[in-house]
């Protein structure tokens, strides 16, 4: 009986688990999922990160810390395509970077390939 009850909690922590990560995999980068970042982004993002996405969107100026600026800054919370979708989905706490999980997954990923985009042109700073 009690290791019902404990199959039971573990199937339920596994489940709960699965809701914060995304369902699927990272979905791989097509053109049309490239498109539909760079509308978001434009909706979502621009006004901060600039539509070069390095850093000079106009309301940056009033920002503290400032927004990141993708091609030549490096990301705290890391660089891959997870850790970017984490970052999007749950904002940087304390900071004008908040959480876009309202936006579809779809969307997220999206997001995070056409942000990698302009990480890739200028190269890492190491
Ligand atoms: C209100 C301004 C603002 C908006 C809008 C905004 N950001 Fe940010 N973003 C920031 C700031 C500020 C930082 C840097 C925070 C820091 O230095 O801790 C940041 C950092 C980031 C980072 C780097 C995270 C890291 O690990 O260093 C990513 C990626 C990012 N934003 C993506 C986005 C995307 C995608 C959108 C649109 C859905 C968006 N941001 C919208 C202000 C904004």
């Amino acid at each position: 009986m009690k290791k019902t009850i404990l199959i039971v909690l573990g199937a339920l922590f596994v489940a709960n688990a699965a809701v914060a990560a995304p369902k699927a995999k990272a979905p791989k980068p097509t053109k049309e999922l490239l498109e539909k970042g760079k509308a978001t982004f434009t909706v979502n993002c621009v006004a901060c990160h600039g539509e070069k996405g390095d850093g000079t969107g106009p309301a940056a100026v009033a920002l503290d810390p400032k927004p990141r600026n993708f091609s030549t800054d490096q990301f705290k919370n890391g660089d891959k395509p997870d850790q970017v979708f984490k970052t999007i989905s749950e904002g940087l706490a304390g900071t004008p970077m908040v959480a876009y999980g309202h936006l579809s997954e779809e969307e997220r990923w999206g997001l995070v390939y056409y942000v990698l985009e302009f990480h890739k042109k200028a190269g890492k700073k190491k």
